[in-house]
């Protein structure tokens, strides 16, 4: 691999919810100017890009996944002039800027929603999924919505039933309409002309659905507690052979542009995942690999996951990890405070493109939300199941000031702001050598000196225990990762002593993980560096 890899295989990226990470203008929410306001914190961090969920025109149903114009800005986020200097901003500092495209559905309320329900004839009618009822007068198939009850809404006025994966307000686009895609498409070069560096593709492994319309057939193993969709598979209404066409015309618009990544996400395990880099790699450069969120905290687990997934990615397919995002329980909820940090170095040691959450670079762990302050659809949906998002999306923490810094004192920020931020905030960390953003920090220098760390190899030493231990190698150079992902303190013999230790979790040198070079790995089959 040359020192030339293009900058999404050697870069970080670094997730920004709009919504919470800075309001500049009194009314709760973030913004625009907020975002470039808090650059210098994502600069000090040391990422290459940030991706910025959805800010473009939203009734905010599914707080900006419900798009009303996809060549707008809403503004509850500020104008177009605010993206443009936001754009410009991020520039200046080197950092790339990515943006979500939610291509599966769009608002009831985007004028095509409005024409196509308008009649059986409308000129745009096929531009979404629309089916007569069943024989019984219900929905033409068993599908179900992600966000609970039906996928099918009847439409009293024309008398039939359109489809929407996730909330009524959030009908489907119907991919298999090639004025849908060109549209679609014309957007996205709208972006690309502006000199956005690529796009997070909501859901792609949704966007085409079976053209016979079959049932979908029940999950033999629906996991306890989940999500109450879980009890059918998604054979017909996902992942479709032909969505892969898709992808690769996407890939085609982003190609004629230099240097813009096409991210994915896809939520199926590796095999059916890694499809989607596509024939010949012309699909998505990143299908998104969520297995760190999905897996048990196992040491042996984890380590046979890595090496399914090497296994399966296709050659020169390039992989990608990432540890959190706006829809799931934050790391240092799942695996607890002193682990979030082993986490850390795992996502930032493992081979691949790593994509970090905001606030989970300070530890932040979910904030319980009062019933009356529930803000997500889903948990308004299915109540009570503990699916709900708000509790990952509270208010950045940046000092101690009124609401942590992120609104002016008086204002009620949108989402409840976690107890702890008045001593959990990115200036106390920051004076703090020892913090979980200090770790990071460190992190994230390292892996950038260290093309062992962003570019080499990876080979698995052993999962033992709680311990996992691997090594990346680069140019002669290896760095070996002990990680304990128990809370057993273990001693480990490396041989010849290991080396230097470069960085530990635990304030250098004492901790439950470490990077070191490795002169008995070297020894075993590199040369020196
Ligand atoms: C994706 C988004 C999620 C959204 C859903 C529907 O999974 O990440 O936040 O609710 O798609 O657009």
């Amino acid at each position: 691999m040359s020192s030339e890899a293009e900058w999404w295989k050697r870069g970080i990226v670094y997730q920004v919810y709009p919504r919470s990470f800075q309001d500049t203008d009194g009314d709760g929410v973030g913004d625009l100017r907020g975002i470039r306001q808090r650059l210098d914190h994502v600069v000090s961090l040391g990422v290459d890009a940030i991706w910025i969920s959805p800010i473009f025109p939203s009734p905010m149903k599914d707080f900006g996944y419900d798009i009303a114009d996809y060549c707008g800005i809403e503004p509850l986020f500020g104008t177009m002039a605010d993206f443009d200097a936001l754009l410009a901003a991020a520039k200046e500092r080197g950092l790339k800027l990515v943006l979500d495209l939610v291509p599966n559905h769009t608002s009831d309320q985007h004028p095509w929603f409005l024409e196509s329900r308008s009649s059986r004839d409308n000129p745009k009618r096929d531009w979404y999924i629309w089916r007569d009822p069943a024989p019984d007068g219900g929905p033409p198939t068993n599908w179900l919505s992600e966000f609970g009850g039906s996928g099918w809404e009847y439409d009293e006025a024309t008398g039939q039933y359109y489809y929407h994966a996730f909330l009524a307000s959030q009908p489907d686009l119907n991919w298999r309409n090639p004025e849908v895609r060109e549209a679609i498409y014309d957007s996205m070069r709208f972006w690309l002309d502006k000199g956005v560096d690529g796009f997070r593709v909501d859901v792609m492994w949704h966007l085409v659905k079976d053209d016979q319309f079959r049932d979908n057939p029940p999950n033999p193993n629906p996991p306890a507690g989940g999500n109450p969709a879980n009890r059918l598979l998604t054979t017909y209404s996902a992942d479709r052979p032909e969505v892969h066409e898709v992808v690769r015309e996407m890939r085609a618009v982003m190609d004629a542009y230099p240097e813009r990544v096409l991210i994915g996400e896809i939520w199926l395990p590796s095999e059916r995942l890694v499809a989607y880099y596509g024939e010949d790699l012309k699909g998505a450069h990143l299908p998104f690999n969520f297995q760190l969120i999905t897996s048990a905290w196992d040491a042996r687990q984890i380590r046979d996951l890595v090496e399914e997934y090497e296994r399966a990615l296709p050659k020169g397919g390039w992989p990608n990890w990432v540890l959190g995002n706006h829809d799931r329980s934050r790391i240092a909820s799942r695996v607890g405070p002193r682990q979030a940090r082993v986490a850390a170095m795992l996502l930032l040691t493992l081979r691949g493109t790593p994509t970090l959450y905001y606030g989970d670079e300070l530890g932040m762990m979910d904030v319980p939300i009062p019933p009356d302050r529930v803000q997500d659809p889903f948990e308004k949906n299915v109540p009570g199941l503990g699916l709900g998002r708000d509790p990952c999306r509270t208010p950045m923490q940046w000092d101690d000031s009124p609401n942590a810094g992120f609104a002016a004192e008086g204002v009620e920020p949108w989402l409840p702001l976690a107890e702890d931020w008045k001593t959990n905030n990115v200036a106390a960390q920051s004076r703090d050598p020892g913090s979980v953003l200090s770790l990071y920090r460190d992190l994230i220098a390292l892996r950038r000196e260290e093309p062992a760390l962003s570019l080499g190899d990876y080979q698995d030493v052993t999962a033992l225990g709680t311990l996992l231990v691997y090594s990346r190698t680069h140019a002669g150079r290896t760095i070996l990762v002990v990680l304990n992902l128990g809370a057993e303190r273990h001693e480990v013999a490396l041989p010849d002593g290991g080396g230097d230790v470069l960085l530990s979790t635990g304030g250098h040198a004492r901790g439950s993980a470490c990077l070191a070079p490795c002169p008995w790995v070297r020894r075993k089959g590199c040369s020196s560096p």
